[in-house]
């Protein structure tokens, strides 16, 4: 009797160590290599994936901006047991010089927030480019670590500019307030978000 009690412990024992080993996969958030930058805009491509356009964030025209302003320094990659299965794009680009470098272009924002855009003049700010994360591996709670990332990087505050079609300006009222709204000559709508730390 004894050894059967000891034989069930011993089996438990196992299942439950490899079920724990199951449940450790490895989920981390670490630098970007400058030799995956491109591995990542290829990420960013399949998480932003558009009806028409498919290649919002690799394609080099396309992706000019981002390539242009994105800090690979700053920005992280969220990997799994070692595969990277998101990112977090970031730029030190503040909203106010981005509004007038898109005026030549005919886009002019509204201020929503007249004193939220008074009182950030004088804060420092960090841009979220873009952030996601490989279809299968959402809804885990993945996207809210890499969304609350932002707070330790040492900024008063996180801005992001959304565009209708590809963002989801309600998810980001969530944590975000809007500051700014915009329509593009071509009728495009954006926003201005911002979220203070
Ligand atoms: C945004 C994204 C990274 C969130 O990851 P996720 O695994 O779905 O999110 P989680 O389940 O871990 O966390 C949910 C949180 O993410 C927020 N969220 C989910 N989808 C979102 C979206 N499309 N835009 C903004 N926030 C979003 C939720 O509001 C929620 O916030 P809360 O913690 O305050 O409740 C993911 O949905 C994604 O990759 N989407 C496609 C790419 C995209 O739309 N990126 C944003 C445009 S730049």
């Amino acid at each position: 009797m004894k050894d059967i009690s000891r034989l069930r412990l011993l089996i438990k024992k196992i299942i439950s160590e490899n079920f724990e080993t199951l449940e450790k996969e490895e989920v981390k958030i670490e630098d970007v290599n400058s030799d995956e930058i491109e591995n990542i805009l290829n990420s960013c491509d399949s998480a932003m994936k558009l009806p028409h356009f498919d290649k919002v964030c690799s394609d080099p025209q396309a992706s000019q901006r981002l390539r242009a302003v994105a800090d690979w320094s700053k920005s992280i990659k969220l990997t799994k047991d070692g595969e990277i299965i998101g990112f977090y794009i970031f730029s030190n680009e503040n909203p106010y010089d981005f509004m007038e470098s898109v005026k030549p272009l005919g886009i002019k924002f509204n201020i929503e927030n007249q004193e939220l855009f008074e009182e950030l003049k004088s804060k420092s700010g960090v841009e979220g480019v873009a952030v996601g994360i490989n279809k299968e591996e959402r809804g885990r709670g993945y996207g809210r670590r890499l969304l609350e990332y932002p707070r330790i990087l040492g900024n008063d505050y996180i801005w992001g500019i959304q565009s209708k079609g590809l963002s989801d300006i309600k998810m980001w009222s969530k944590r975000r307030d809007v500051l700014a709204t915009a329509e593009a000559p071509g009728g495009q709508m954006f926003w201005i978000t911002v979220e203070k730390f």
